[in-house]
């Protein structure tokens, strides 16, 4: 029986998991945690913290976890360079899983960006587009991101430098180097994530559409399951999966 606390538990996706790890027998929950609470007084009768909250949050978790050599599940997004070496230095101590997306369908979208890209080559130009609820507070998506990133790894260019965010005025025409973004919000949309390969004649689209919020949430009780007794360091979600 694995012993996990909810952090950001009155949330879209704290409700989500409460509801999911209900069903599930191999899990029992010690804590519902939301702003205000006392998460460390609850640490020393728990196995692993799943983080679904604000950037801001996610540091000081992984600290108090640390100092309890307890375990965590990273769901929450938009972090800054800052806070993501705060948090991998908590992983020096305990194990972690980081994932972006916990759905596996998205995990398998992951995969066939890279199989994609190396296949089709420097000819086809990329772009991501991305839709989520009017709600969510960061942009683009951590998912999104995690997709360009795997764009930019296959064509060897640091992210920084080909990432074209949205276009307006008179911008030139389009470069082979750049890689571009768009974030739409709107109504109750879950997540959308759309990675394009264009060439002069075709086109290919990867589209992957979530429609409830307990794909991301049955993942990440998934990786809070596989996560205990592991070595400290970071571990994604192609972990958990063996898709690494
Ligand atoms: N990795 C994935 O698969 C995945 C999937 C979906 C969402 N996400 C990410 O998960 C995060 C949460 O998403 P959501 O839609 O559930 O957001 P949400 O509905 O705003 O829920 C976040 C919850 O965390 C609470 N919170 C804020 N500060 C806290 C603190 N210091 N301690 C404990 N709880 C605190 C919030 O309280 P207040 O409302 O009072 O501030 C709120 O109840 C976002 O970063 C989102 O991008 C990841």
């Amino acid at each position: 029986m694995t012993r996990i606390i909810i952090n950001g538990s009155r949330g879209r996706m704290g409700q989500t998991l409460l509801a999911c790890a209900a069903r599930d027998e191999h899990l029992t929950v010690t804590g519902a945690v939301d702003q205000g609470d006392n998460l460390s007084s609850l640490l020393p009768a728990t196995d692993v913290v799943v983080d679904f909250t604000f950037h801001e949050v996610t540091p000081l978790v992984a600290n108090l976890c640390q100092q309890q050599k307890c375990g965590l599940v990273i769901g929450t997004t938009g972090h800054s360079e800052a806070e993501r070496r705060s948090i991998q230095k908590a992983a020096e101590r305990i194990p972690m899983v980081w994932a972006s997306n916990y759905s596996m369908g998205v995990n398998t979208l992951f995969w066939l960006t890279r199989k994609a890209a190396e296949i089709l080559g420097p000819s086809f130009d990329l772009e991501v587009v991305e839709m989520h609820h009017r709600h969510k507070k960061d942009a683009p998506s951590g998912t999104a991101t995690t997709l360009l990133e795997i764009l930019a790894q296959v064509r060897g260019v640091q992210l920084e430098e080909a990432l074209r965010h949205g276009r307006q005025g008179i911008t030139g025409e389009r470069t082979a180097s750049e890689i571009g973004i768009h974030a739409l919000r709107g109504g109750d949309v879950v997540g959308d994530h759309t990675v394009i390969f264009a060439a002069a004649g075709e086109r290919v689209e990867l589209t992957h559409k979530a429609s409830s919020r307990e794909t991301f949430a049955v993942g990440a009780l998934r990786a809070a399951k596989w996560v205990v007794g592991k070595p400290p360091g970071v571990y994604t979600m192609q972990d958990v999966l063996g898709l690494q």
